[in-house]
């Protein structure tokens, strides 16, 4: 396994006590020995991505989430769902990742996703939107486990701090170790 590894959290909520930044947190404390998380938390500062704004120079916050991307080993995405998909902004960083094509952030980057929400479905389809959406930009997304974490009110408290329970923290402690395996099949060859 390859040691001292970095993962960036991004969570799809600007929510001050979101679910999901709560678990990103979570995911935090549940990481082994090795790997470090950060928690990105720019979301809000990004532009609206428009093609204009390709031409002038790249908007500093853009730049410092391309940097945290390309520095990180891999990305860890936690994200609400909103109308059976993902939220606009988190689908707006994805666009500013996705560019410019062949050359982008995420492309090769690998990423687990996993998700919160009230519903019984506990985000399972916004999941599906993210997954297609890091397929077509070439992102290596974990497959197993899908960590949907479902009636989150009943597990997150006010300030949005996640309860924990053995079932969840053993999954997402498996969708980190599925992490790593992924981002050594991924990792540059000078690298290994
Ligand atoms: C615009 C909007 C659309 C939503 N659509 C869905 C949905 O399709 N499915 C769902 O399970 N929850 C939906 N919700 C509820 C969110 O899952 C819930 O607000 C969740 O707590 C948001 O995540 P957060 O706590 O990380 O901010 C929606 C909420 C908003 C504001």
């Amino acid at each position: 396994m390859t040691s001292d590894l970095t993962f960036l959290a991004l969570s799809g909520s600007l929510r001050s006590s979101s679910h999901n930044t709560g678990l990103l947190r979570a995911v935090q404390n549940l990481a082994p020995h090795g790997v470090a998380i950060d928690l990105y938390q720019g979301l809000g500062r990004l532009p609206f991505f428009n093609e204009d704004l390709e031409e002038g120079p790249e908007p500093a916050a853009v730049a410092d989430l391309r940097r945290r991307v390309r520095e990180a080993d891999g990305v860890i995405i936690a994200t609400p769902e909103y109308n059976s998909a993902i939220p606009g902004v988190l689908m707006n960083a994805l666009d500013w990742l996705s560019r410019p094509t062949g050359q982008h952030a995420l492309r090769h980057k690998p990423v687990a996703v996993l998700g919160a929400s009230p519903s019984q479905f506990g985000t399972a389809r916004g999941q599906l939107v993210l997954r297609q959406i890091l397929h077509r930009i070439q992102a290596p997304v974990v497959a197993h486990p899908e960590v949907t974490v479902f009636q989150s009110h009943r597990r997150f408290d006010a300030d949005g701090t996640f309860s924990g329970d053995d079932i969840t923290e053993s999954l997402l402690r498996a969708l980190l170790a599925e992490l790593v395996t992924l981002t050594d099949l991924h990792a540059p060859a000078d690298a290994i």
